[in-house]
């Protein structure tokens, strides 16, 4: 193909790629088969690649996004980008509507929308090309994510007019995807919106195009403005804008009627039909695919809005009619950090306190600098808190930026606690210092705590303690400092340290897959140590092999090991530190195998494995009972002789003793003999 002829067939290409996205994407009415629609696609990347010049910006193969990591600059807006004011009750809405028509001195048309809860964003086309897409930072000055918003397939790249407008729109994830979607991601978004919001602000654009965003657009910022807003909205459409259809005009006076011709789609009244659009709205509102947090009334006629004006924080021409939700507003007074035992940094914002669903809180996790940059979240800021059900309270976004002027929060360079270099790994940030004082303690804890290690007698007090008196410096040390020395310490007697010498006898004989796990090591829980030991890995000095030649392949081939999990393994278990601390508690005679398991087992299937069985009462099939355990153990059960939060099964015989009650209390399922019996025989 000559060059001629390669730009005319990449112009027919993105002639016809640029109908299929719009088609697909804006109206939901795929025109030609993926199949098919990804042959075009290849055949104008192909051309593109041999003739980059082609490439135009705006081609549609512009969307997939690039691995080039880029920084996401600041933007100044060219429209100052409000918030809206808002109402909560039918009464604080009418005075709102009768005060604006009041103010107006004349009788006004409303548009309802909906509130799209997403992103915030304004494209910015010039001479009909996206030039840039900017989020709405503090009003004034945004976060250029003109790449990112690139890979939405409902944002057009190219208008089909050379217009300059400014579109001001919500970014959202639909509510299908984002169930799909979270169910895989490292560090679960609270909502579509964070999700939404977050993935905009990847690095990686392709990571953004792998997030399935779209967008309604609903203000337009015209050269030649239209003399209405439903006029706007028209033009919007015909400029290839995906539009909420969802809408709701009113009015007194003659437009009415117009409107409803024009759009038989939205819902059209006097100014007394328009509650009940709200309350219609409130009602559907579940079964929409997109959040929405309340309706937005808008003064339809352009002119009015003027001269209504603004105020610094929004126009007095729309409100925003919130439905209330389990949040609640405060101010965050400051960002404290916290060093976890892996080494990971949390910023955690104390916020005033506020009742939400019953339960006052102070404090917030932030989870991380991604999560406060995607907030743009300050000190001083007010922010909605939500506690949605039992789930831990999250910063959802925020409401009201500082008056003081304060920046978006940074961690600090270094870690808070020993100083030591912060590195950052993923969206988290770490303190690469094993010998911070968080780190040891957290670890600690982590280890004598009650799903590992179990040490009685042993809380966070006594840990302070050890710590503080250079009595112990890590986990190790437990099985080797003398407990005789507290005696020295106030607040220690012979009774407490009696205690603890047992809990820390105990701990000795605690099996192989309770040990492992109670290493610490950042994602090697009770679930993956079973994982090994059933592939064969039974004890330490087999997996510290496999370390040793820094090869996760074997470990891939186990189902159930993901190549996170593997490189974790490998890279934790051939830290000298770490070699050092299995040395020493070998030493000190922890069960560093796992016992054989029980004989007969080998052909049986391992209906029981992850369970934890324990028994009560007496049986007419096993006696002694223990004998119904045997069979759990054979078939990959583990057996208590207590019932601890870890048990997950409990069988009961006739009278069963006080096990029964406590199985009920953790939770545990209760199994009869007849049950088990049919269990086996299905095995
Ligand atoms: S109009 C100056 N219309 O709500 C006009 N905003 O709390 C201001 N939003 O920042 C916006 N859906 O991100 C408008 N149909 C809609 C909207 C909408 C969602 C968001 C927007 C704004 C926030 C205000």
């Amino acid at each position: 193909m000559t060059r001629k002829e390669a730009q005319k067939r990449a112009a027919e290409l993105s002639t016809e790629l640029r109908d299929c996205q719009r088609a697909y994407f804006v109206e939901s009415r795929p025109l030609v088969s993926d199949a098919e629609y990804d042959r075009l696609f290849d055949e104008l990347a192909a051309i593109e690649a041999r003739y980059p010049d082609l490439a135009l910006p705006d081609s549609p193969t512009r969307r997939v996004g690039s691995d080039l990591t880029q920084e996401l600059p600041e933007a100044a807006h060219e429209i100052p980008v409000l918030s809206l004011d808002k109402s909560y009750t039918a009464e604080e809405l009418s005075s709102w509507i009768a005060k604006t028509a009041r103010n107006a001195g004349r009788e006004l048309s409303f548009v309802c929308e909906e509130k799209i809860d997403g992103a915030s964003m304004v494209l910015y086309y010039e001479e009909g090309l996206l030039a840039r897409a900017v989020t709405r930072g503090n009003g004034l000055v945004g976060n250029d994510v003109t790449a990112n918003v690139k890979t939405i397939g409902a944002v057009p790249l190219r208008l089909p007019r050379p217009v300059t407008v400014a579109a001001r729109g919500e970014v959202f994830l639909a509510r299908s995807l984002f169930d799909s979607i979270n169910a895989k991601m490292e560090e679960p978004y609270a909502n579509p919106r964070n999700l939404a919001s977050g993935s905009l602000r990847r690095v990686k654009s392709s990571e953004v195009a792998s997030i399935p965003l779209s967008i309604f657009v609903y203000e337009g910022y015209f050269k030649d403005a239209a003399a209405t807003h439903h006029e706007t909205l028209e033009e919007l459409e015909d400029l290839g804008f995906r539009m909420n259809t969802r809408i709701g005009f009113f009015s007194d006076g003659p437009s009415r009627t117009k409107v409803k011709d024009r759009h038989p789609g939205w819902r059209t009244g006097s100014l007394g039909d328009l509650v009940d659009f709200i309350e219609s709205e409130r009602r559907e509102r579940k079964n929409l695919d997109y959040e929405i947090d309340g309706i937005v009334v808008k003064v339809d006629e352009l002119s009015v809005r003027e001269s209504l004006g603004y105020t610094g924080h929004h126009p007095r021409w729309a409100i925003a009619f919130k439905f209330e939700s389990p949040e609640g507003a405060t101010t965050v007074r400051a960002i404290e950090t916290q060093v976890g035992r892996t080494g990971r940094v949390t910023p955690v914002a104390r916020v005033e306190p506020v009742r939400i669903s019953g339960a006052t809180i102070s404090n917030v996790t932030l989870h991380n600098q991604e999560y406060i940059d995607m907030l743009e979240l300050a000190i001083g800021d007010k922010v909605a808190v939500s506690r949605r059900g039992d789930v831990i309270p999250a910063v959802e976004r925020v409401l009201e930026k500082n008056e003081a002027g304060a920046a978006t929060w940074q961690l600090p360079a270094t870690c808070p606690v020993c100083g030591t270099r912060l590195l950052k790994q993923g969206a988290h940030h770490f303190c690469p210092n094993e010998a911070c004082p968080d780190q040891v303690r957290g670890r600690l804890s982590f280890f004598v705590g009650r799903g590992q290690m179990d040490i009685e007698g042993i809380g966070p007090e006594t840990i302070e303690v050890l710590v503080e008196n250079g009595l112990v410096r890590d986990v190790e040390d437990l099985y080797s400092f003398d407990p005789e020395k507290l005696l020295e310490i106030p607040g220690f007697g012979g009774k407490k340290v009696t205690q603890i010498r047992e809990g820390i006898e105990k701990s000795r004989s605690q099996p192989f897959h309770v040990v492992f796990p109670s290493l610490g090591i950042p994602d090697i829980g009770q679930k993956v140590t079973e994982i090994l030991i059933e592939a064969g890995y039974r004890d330490i000095d087999s997996l510290l092999e496999v370390a040793g030649k820094g090869d996760p392949a074997p470990l891939l081939e186990i189902h159930g090991i993901g190549e996170r999990t593997a490189e974790t393994l490998i890279r934790e278990l051939a830290r000298p530190r770490m070699r050092r601390r299995i040395e020493k508690l070998r030493k000190a005679g922890l069960q560093l195998s796992e016992g054989e398991p029980p004989a007969g087992s080998a052909d049986l299937p391992r209906i029981f494995a992850g369970q934890t069985w324990c028994v009560t009462g007496s049986f007419e099939q096993f006696n002694p009972r223990e004998k119904a355990m045997e069979e759990v153990q054979r078939r990959g059960g583990r057996a208590g002789a207590s019932v601890t939060s870890k048990t997950t099964h409990l069988l009961v015989g006739a009278n069963p003793g006080s096990k029964l009650e406590k199985a009920q209390k953790v939770g545990a399922t209760i199994v009869t003999e007849r049950e088990f019996l049919a269990l086996l025989a299905k095995s």
